[in-house]
Protein backbone atom coordinates (compact mmCIF):
# COMPACT_ATOMS: atom_id res chain seq x y z
CA UNK A 1 0.00 0.00 0.00
CA UNK A 2 1.06 3.04 -1.13
CA UNK A 3 1.28 5.93 1.67
CA UNK A 4 1.02 9.64 0.15
CA UNK A 5 3.35 12.15 2.95
CA UNK A 6 2.27 14.95 0.88
CA UNK A 7 -1.26 15.29 1.58
CA UNK A 8 -0.67 16.07 5.25
CA UNK A 9 2.24 17.76 4.73
CA UNK A 10 1.28 21.04 7.12
CA UNK A 11 4.73 22.26 7.73
CA UNK A 12 5.71 23.00 3.81
CA UNK A 13 2.36 23.65 3.13
CA UNK A 14 1.34 26.97 1.77
CA UNK A 15 -0.56 27.95 4.97
CA UNK A 16 -3.25 30.62 5.20
CA UNK A 17 -1.66 33.33 7.39
CA UNK A 18 -3.28 33.59 11.34
CA UNK A 19 -4.84 36.67 9.62
CA UNK A 20 -6.59 35.45 6.49
CA UNK A 21 -7.63 32.21 8.65
CA UNK A 22 -9.43 34.08 10.84
CA UNK A 23 -10.77 35.85 8.02
CA UNK A 24 -11.61 32.49 6.58
CA UNK A 25 -13.67 31.32 9.43
CA UNK A 26 -15.79 34.43 10.04
CA UNK A 27 -16.73 34.05 6.37
CA UNK A 28 -18.27 30.56 7.17
CA UNK A 29 -19.73 32.00 9.83
CA UNK A 30 -21.25 34.31 8.78
CA UNK A 31 -22.46 32.34 5.49
CA UNK A 32 -24.28 29.84 7.83
CA UNK A 33 -26.22 32.83 9.28
CA UNK A 34 -26.71 34.39 6.09
CA UNK A 35 -28.08 31.37 4.80
CA UNK A 36 -30.80 31.14 8.02
CA UNK A 37 -29.39 28.64 10.74
CA UNK A 38 -29.55 29.20 14.30
CA UNK A 39 -26.95 32.50 15.26
CA UNK A 40 -27.16 31.23 19.04
CA UNK A 41 -25.84 27.31 17.39
CA UNK A 42 -23.51 29.16 14.80
CA UNK A 43 -21.88 31.79 17.67
CA UNK A 44 -21.65 28.45 19.78
CA UNK A 45 -19.52 26.70 17.23
CA UNK A 46 -17.56 29.77 16.80
CA UNK A 47 -16.12 29.98 20.25
CA UNK A 48 -15.65 25.94 19.56
CA UNK A 49 -13.30 26.89 16.50
CA UNK A 50 -11.16 29.83 18.52
CA UNK A 51 -10.83 27.42 21.32
CA UNK A 52 -9.81 24.14 19.56
CA UNK A 53 -7.09 26.85 17.87
CA UNK A 54 -6.15 28.16 21.06
CA UNK A 55 -5.40 24.65 23.07
CA UNK A 56 -3.97 23.64 19.83
CA UNK A 57 -1.63 26.29 19.71
CA UNK A 58 -0.62 26.44 23.31
CA UNK A 59 -0.17 22.53 23.09
CA UNK A 60 1.98 23.30 20.07
CA UNK A 61 3.71 25.76 22.50
CA UNK A 62 4.99 23.67 24.56
CA UNK A 63 6.58 20.85 22.33
CA UNK A 64 10.31 22.28 22.82
CA UNK A 65 9.64 23.56 18.81
CA UNK A 66 8.87 20.56 17.53
CA UNK A 67 5.41 21.55 16.44
CA UNK A 68 5.15 25.34 15.05
CA UNK A 69 2.20 27.04 17.01
CA UNK A 70 1.15 28.85 14.13
CA UNK A 71 0.49 26.35 12.04
CA UNK A 72 -1.41 24.74 14.65
CA UNK A 73 -3.42 27.55 15.10
CA UNK A 74 -4.59 27.80 11.43
CA UNK A 75 -5.51 23.98 11.58
CA UNK A 76 -7.34 24.39 14.25
CA UNK A 77 -9.33 27.44 13.32
CA UNK A 78 -10.41 25.61 10.09
CA UNK A 79 -10.72 22.11 10.50
CA UNK A 80 -14.45 22.30 10.76
CA UNK A 81 -14.66 24.54 7.33
CA UNK A 82 -17.15 22.23 6.19
CA UNK A 83 -19.39 23.31 8.29
CA UNK A 84 -20.11 26.38 6.05
CA UNK A 85 -23.08 23.59 5.13
CA UNK A 86 -25.32 22.54 7.32
CA UNK A 87 -24.61 18.48 6.50
CA UNK A 88 -28.07 17.75 8.42
CA UNK A 89 -29.57 19.65 4.82
CA UNK A 90 -26.52 18.48 2.17
CA UNK A 91 -26.70 14.65 3.90
CA UNK A 92 -22.51 15.71 3.00
CA UNK A 93 -20.05 14.78 6.21
CA UNK A 94 -18.60 18.05 7.27
CA UNK A 95 -14.95 16.59 6.98
CA UNK A 96 -16.11 15.57 3.27
CA UNK A 97 -17.47 18.89 2.76
CA UNK A 98 -14.23 20.75 4.24
CA UNK A 99 -11.78 18.72 2.29
CA UNK A 100 -13.86 19.51 -1.08
CA UNK A 101 -14.18 23.27 0.40
CA UNK A 102 -10.24 24.00 1.05
CA UNK A 103 -9.23 22.09 -2.41
CA UNK A 104 -11.55 24.29 -4.46
CA UNK A 105 -10.31 27.42 -2.40
CA UNK A 106 -6.62 26.72 -3.03
CA UNK A 107 -5.63 25.63 0.34
CA UNK A 108 -5.57 21.57 -0.58
CA UNK A 109 -2.09 21.19 1.08
CA UNK A 110 -3.93 21.66 4.24
CA UNK A 111 -7.67 20.39 3.62
CA UNK A 112 -6.73 16.72 5.23
CA UNK A 113 -7.37 18.00 8.50
CA UNK A 114 -10.80 18.67 7.76
CA UNK A 115 -11.11 15.01 7.41
CA UNK A 116 -8.26 13.79 9.86
CA UNK A 117 -9.77 15.11 12.87
CA UNK A 118 -12.86 13.35 13.19
CA UNK A 119 -11.24 10.21 13.34
CA UNK A 120 -8.87 9.28 16.06
CA UNK A 121 -9.19 5.49 15.71
CA UNK A 122 -8.60 5.39 11.65
CA UNK A 123 -9.90 2.03 11.05
CA UNK A 124 -13.12 3.04 10.72
CA UNK A 125 -16.21 0.57 11.05
CA UNK A 126 -19.62 1.54 9.00
CA UNK A 127 -22.36 0.91 12.22
CA UNK A 128 -20.62 3.78 13.91
CA UNK A 129 -21.46 5.69 10.76
CA UNK A 130 -25.04 5.68 10.08
CA UNK A 131 -24.91 9.50 8.61
CA UNK A 132 -22.44 8.52 5.45
CA UNK A 133 -24.19 6.93 3.04
CA UNK A 134 -22.32 3.99 1.52
CA UNK A 135 -19.92 5.79 -0.64
CA UNK A 136 -19.03 8.51 1.67
CA UNK A 137 -18.30 5.69 4.05
CA UNK A 138 -16.07 3.45 2.00
CA UNK A 139 -13.65 6.73 0.13
CA UNK A 140 -13.30 8.23 4.25
CA UNK A 141 -12.04 4.87 4.81
CA UNK A 142 -10.20 4.57 1.94
CA UNK A 143 -8.59 8.05 2.27
CA UNK A 144 -7.88 7.06 5.75
CA UNK A 145 -6.05 4.31 5.16
CA UNK A 146 -3.48 5.61 2.46
CA UNK A 147 -2.52 8.87 4.74
CA UNK A 148 -0.02 8.50 8.03
CA UNK A 149 -1.39 11.07 10.64
CA UNK A 150 1.44 12.75 12.01
CA UNK A 151 1.36 15.23 15.21
CA UNK A 152 -0.56 17.79 13.89
CA UNK A 153 -3.38 15.49 12.97
CA UNK A 154 -3.17 14.50 16.49
CA UNK A 155 -2.94 17.48 17.60
CA UNK A 156 -6.29 18.82 16.25
CA UNK A 157 -7.97 15.48 17.27
CA UNK A 158 -7.55 15.76 21.24
CA UNK A 159 -7.50 19.66 20.89
CA UNK A 160 -11.45 18.83 19.07
CA UNK A 161 -12.17 16.29 22.19
CA UNK A 162 -11.23 19.23 24.32
CA UNK A 163 -14.05 21.76 23.15
CA UNK A 164 -17.89 21.13 22.87
CA UNK A 165 -19.49 24.12 22.01
CA UNK A 166 -18.74 26.96 24.32
CA UNK A 167 -17.79 24.05 26.99
CA UNK A 168 -14.41 23.35 28.09
CA UNK A 169 -14.36 19.71 29.07
CA UNK A 170 -11.90 17.25 30.39
CA UNK A 171 -11.42 14.18 28.31
CA UNK A 172 -13.29 11.83 30.93
CA UNK A 173 -16.10 14.26 31.08
CA UNK A 174 -16.14 15.02 27.11
CA UNK A 175 -16.89 10.80 26.78
CA UNK A 176 -19.20 11.08 29.26
CA UNK A 177 -20.76 14.12 27.39
CA UNK A 178 -21.52 12.24 24.37
CA UNK A 179 -22.31 8.98 26.12
CA UNK A 180 -25.38 10.58 27.42
CA UNK A 181 -26.02 12.69 24.42
CA UNK A 182 -25.92 9.83 22.61
CA UNK A 183 -27.17 7.47 24.97
CA UNK A 184 -24.82 4.78 24.98
CA UNK A 185 -22.68 3.19 27.50
CA UNK A 186 -19.20 2.69 25.43
CA UNK A 187 -17.51 4.31 22.69
CA UNK A 188 -15.65 2.23 20.57
CA UNK A 189 -12.94 5.15 20.87
CA UNK A 190 -12.67 5.45 24.75
CA UNK A 191 -9.22 3.81 25.55
CA UNK A 192 -7.90 5.68 22.10
CA UNK A 193 -8.68 9.26 23.48
CA UNK A 194 -6.32 8.54 26.63
CA UNK A 195 -4.06 6.47 24.52
CA UNK A 196 -3.66 9.91 22.42
CA UNK A 197 -3.38 12.28 25.67
CA UNK A 198 -0.73 9.81 27.01
CA UNK A 199 1.25 9.73 23.29
CA UNK A 200 1.59 13.74 23.51
CA UNK A 201 2.42 13.58 27.68
CA UNK A 202 4.89 11.18 27.00
CA UNK A 203 6.57 12.23 23.83
CA UNK A 204 6.61 15.95 24.71
CA UNK A 205 6.83 15.48 28.38
CA UNK A 206 3.71 17.54 28.80
CA UNK A 207 0.78 17.09 30.64
CA UNK A 208 -1.74 17.93 28.11
CA UNK A 209 -4.82 18.10 30.53
CA UNK A 210 -2.97 20.54 32.94
CA UNK A 211 -1.90 22.97 29.59
CA UNK A 212 -6.20 22.86 28.66
CA UNK A 213 -6.95 23.56 32.35
CA UNK A 214 -4.78 26.36 32.58
CA UNK A 215 -5.36 27.86 29.28
CA UNK A 216 -9.12 28.48 30.38
CA UNK A 217 -8.03 29.41 34.16
CA UNK A 218 -10.43 26.00 35.33
CA UNK A 219 -9.05 23.78 37.74
CA UNK A 220 -8.31 20.02 37.02
CA UNK A 221 -8.65 17.43 39.80
CA UNK A 222 -8.21 13.64 40.00
CA UNK A 223 -11.37 11.61 39.97
CA UNK A 224 -10.72 8.77 42.42
CA UNK A 225 -12.20 5.99 40.84
CA UNK A 226 -9.36 5.71 37.57
CA UNK A 227 -6.69 7.59 36.11
CA UNK A 228 -9.02 10.63 34.52
CA UNK A 229 -9.23 14.26 35.60
CA UNK A 230 -12.57 16.56 35.93
CA UNK A 231 -12.27 20.02 35.20
CA UNK A 232 -14.44 22.33 37.65
CA UNK A 233 -14.61 26.11 37.71
CA UNK A 234 -12.57 27.88 40.70
CA UNK A 235 -14.60 28.99 43.02
CA UNK A 236 -16.34 32.24 42.30
CA UNK A 237 -14.58 35.54 43.72
CA UNK A 238 -16.12 36.75 47.12
CA UNK A 239 -19.14 38.82 46.15
CA UNK A 240 -17.65 42.91 45.92
CA UNK A 241 -19.72 45.28 48.01
CA UNK A 242 -21.83 47.00 45.47
CA UNK A 243 -20.53 50.51 44.28
CA UNK A 244 -22.36 53.41 44.90
CA UNK A 245 -23.47 55.45 42.15
CA UNK A 246 -23.53 58.98 43.39
FE1 LIG B 1 -14.52 20.54 15.78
Amino acid sequence: MKIDLSINDYEHAAMPSRKEAVQMANGYLQARIFNGSNPQIIFDHGVHIFNVAKIAERIAARSNGRLNPDIAYVLGLLHDIGRIKDETVTKVPHSIEGYLYLQKKGHGDIAAICLTHGFIDKNIQRPDYPTFNDEQFYETKKFLRNIKYNDYDRLIQIADLFSRGREILSIRQRLDRNKSFYKISKLSYENKAFRLRDYFDKKYSIDVEQIVADTFNLSKQPRKSDRSFIFILPKPYAARPVRQII
